[in-house]
Order: structure tokens, then sequence, then C-alpha cells
């Protein structure tokens, strides 16, 4: 009996690759760009981690030091073009001039390899409500699945990777850990993180001076440092006296506009870490030699960059990057005044919020959500 049940036509040509293997036509571009991969088994959808308030601080306290590295390494990837940094949002309120909430997106790849985004508000009307002005959440995102995987509150890790930058600028710009009088005008939160960065990483100083337009503030924050056995600063009457008897002088005000106007008062050459980017006029920046983090982001926002480059109509006056400084591609000129003025890169709270998350998690802190998307999200419905 002739079991066949399809004969080949005459015409048909043999196949070209293994008996075995039907021949398949090869995909278009079109259909390598359309086809969907055939999906694998179903896994578990990854599990969300949350780190508080006290999760991170409890990580971040007595490791300071190992703080500033990681800032350092990640301002090194950045540097070498190992991420991607888009301009900050910046959300403002028509009825809350004073208001706004920053989002900073990023990815930082190299050791670090992690995206994500902090969200950062700053209400100034808070501190009469009895909260602080500044609150932020930041997201940790898997760059292979782009899953949220963890959760942390940001205001601390925001400080304390500003704090970090600030202290690695000074060492970078003075040449050490030494200054003689340091001075700090707007004597609140980020103050307060880079004196416990100063003393962590054991700065020497013969004295603090310190300014607050609140006068109460500044006594406060001076009561606090001859608490810790700091020695208490000197509460100056004016911004003016804290720059001309500094030589190394943080200035971390809410100022909205430039007020010290002076460049007189940099004439002693002294270090100014200007962490909030707004409070000096462009005659002092264009007195002094200048350094930021990242020229493209610093010079916009109305900070005093952006006002001098509005001024000028160029960017010259800007020397260099933090990373220009650790690279040695910049120097310090000996006795000018040099103002450091970083905007604060989405790049460092990944590396820092990743830093602190690992270690943590490590050390078993944190709440894990296994069920975060679960198969709710997978499936739409239960
Ligand atoms: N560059 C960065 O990366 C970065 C990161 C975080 C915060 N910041 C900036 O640091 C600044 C300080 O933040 P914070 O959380 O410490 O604020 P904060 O509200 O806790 O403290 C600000 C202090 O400055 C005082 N002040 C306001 N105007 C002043 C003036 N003209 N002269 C003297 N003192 C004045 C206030 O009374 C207050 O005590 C803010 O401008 C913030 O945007 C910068």
């Amino acid at each position: 009996m002739d079991t066949r049940t399809h004969s080949p036509s005459p015409s048909t040509p043999p196949p070209s690759g293994p008996a075995t293997t039907p021949a398949r036509p090869s995909p278009t571009i079109q259909d390598r760009n359309t086809r969907t991969p055939e999906p694998a088994p179903r896994q578990p959808l990854p599990a969300l981690g949350i780190l508080t308030g006290a999760d991170v601080l409890n990580r971040l306290e007595g490791r300071r030091e190992e703080c500033v590295d990681v800032v350092r390494r990640a301002y090194l990837c950045h540097a070498a073009g190992h991420s991607v940094n888009p301009e900050s949002a910046f959300l403002r309120f028509p009825e809350r001039p004073e208001a706004r909430i920053i989002s900073l997106p990023a990815y930082l790849g190299g050791e670090f390899e992690v995206a994500g985004i902090k969200w950062v508000a700053s209400f100034p009307g808070n501190p009469s409500r009895g909260i602080p002005r500044a609150s932020a959440i930041l997201l940790l995102n898997d760059t292979e699945t782009g899953y949220p995987f963890a959760a942390l509150e940001a205001s601390l890790i925001s400080a304390s990777r500003t704090a970090a930058s600030a202290v690695l600028a000074a060492e970078l710009l003075t040449g050490g850990r030494r200054a003689a009088r340091i001075g700090i005008i707007g004597t609140g939160l980020i103050a307060g993180h880079v004196w416990r960065f100063l003393r962590d990483l054991r700065w020497e100083t013969d004295g603090f001076t310190v300014f607050d337009l609140r006068r109460d503030h500044a006594e406060r924050f001076a009561d606090s440092l001859a608490a810790d056995g700091t020695g208490r600063p000197a509460v100056a009457e004016t911004a003016a006296e804290v720059l001309s008897t500094s030589d190394l002088a943080v200035i971390t005000t809410v100022a909205g506009e430039p007020h010290i106007a002076d460049p007189g008062l940099l004439a002693h050459g002294p270090t100014v870490l200007h962490l909030s980017l707004r409070d000096l006029d462009p005659t002092m920046i264009l007195a002094a030699q200048n350094f930021t983090d990242d020229t493209a982001h610093a010079v916009r926002e109305r900070t005093s960059l952006h006002l001098t480059e509005q001024r000028v109509g160029h960017r010259e006056f800007i020397d260099g990057t933090l990373a220009d400084l650790l690279c040695g591609t910049v120097a310090r000129t000996p006795g000018r005044a040099a103002v450091f003025s970083p905007f604060g890169l989405g790049v460092l709270d990944l590396a820092v919020g990743k830093w602190v998350w690992e270690g943590a998690t490590a050390a078993g802190a944190g709440r894990i959500l296994p069920d975060f998307y679960g198969d709710a999200v997978r499936d739409g419905t239960l």
C-alpha cells in the first residue's frame, strides 16, 4: 500500500537547509522591528523595597568619608561619559511663587549601573507649619527591566551628597583639610550636613563664624556645634563679615536673588562653597575663579553663574568642573578667590542612593514589598 499522503511536485526545489529543518524565509527589517519575542515562562515580578529616613541616616552615620568617595567616583564616571543626566525640570505654582518641586531623572553606568529619579520639593513656608522646608523621594530603577526596585527617603541623601561634594571641592581647592576660619552663611539643614562632613573628615580649624538672616537660627546652630564639642562659633551681624574673615566660606541660604555684591570681600582669596547658587552678584563671580559640577546644568535658572553669563555674554569666567580638578586638568590659582557653585546632579543622588540601599538592605534594614507590582499588574485583574 502506498502510505504517502503528499508527493512534492516535480517543480518544487529541494530544501536548502538540513533535511529535518523546514525552510523559513529570513526576516525582513520590518519583521525584526515589529515581531515580539516569544514570551518566556511567567516569572515572579520584581519586589519593591522601601528605606525610611531612619534607615538612610543609620547607614550614613559613621560612613561620611566613604560617602565622599562614592561622590568622587560618581563625578569621574559622569565626566567619563558613562551617564545620562537630563536637565532638571522645575515645577512652579502660580499662586505660590516661592515654592517649587524639582525632578532629577538620571542614569549612571560604569560601576554604578542604575537609573532613577529624585523628586524634591522646596516649600519655604513649611517651617512656619513646624515641618522642614524640603522633602524628597528617590526611586531607583533596574537598568535591565526598568522596574523601580527601591524607594528611599531622599532629603538626607540629597543633603549628604550636596555636603559630600562641597567638602570634596573644599579639599581640592584648598589642598588639604585645614582652614584657619570657616564661615557659614545660612545656618539651616544643608549647613548642618556640611558641618557633619567637615567634623567626620577631621577638618582642622581655629573656629567657625556663622550668620543667618534669622539670628535665632544662627544661635541655635552655634549652640549645637558647642554641644557637640566643636567650640561655639562666633555669630556675625552680616554675611559680609563672614566672607571677609573666613578662608573657607559656605553659603547655604535660600536667597532667590544676589545679596552679596562687594568683590572686595574676596580680596584675601578665600574658597567659597556657593551651594545655594543665587547669593553672589555677578561682580563677585567675575572677581573669582569659578568651578561647578556641570556647566550646562549650572548656567541656568537664574543662578549667579547664569546672571553672570547674561551680563557678559559668555561662559569663559568658568574655569572648570570638580571632575577637572580631580583629574588635574585645571588648577586653583594660588592667592585668588575660588567659588564652587554646584547645581546638584541627579547622578550623585543615584550613586549615594544605591550605595545606601545596598548597605542598608545587606544589614537587614528596610521593608520589602514582594507583591508591590504583583499579578494584578500583569493580568490587569486578579
Ligand atoms: N547645590 C546643590 O546641590 C543643593 C542641594 C540641596 C540644597 N541646595 C540649596 O541649599 C540651600 C539651603 O538649603 P537648606 O535645606 O539648608 O535650607 P533651610 O531652609 O534649612 O536653611 C536656609 C537658611 O538660610 C537662612 N537665610 C535665608 N536667606 C538668607 C540670607 N539672605 N542670608 C543669610 N541667611 C539666609 C534661613 O533663615 C535659613 O536658616 C537652598 O538654597 C537649597 O536650594 C543646594
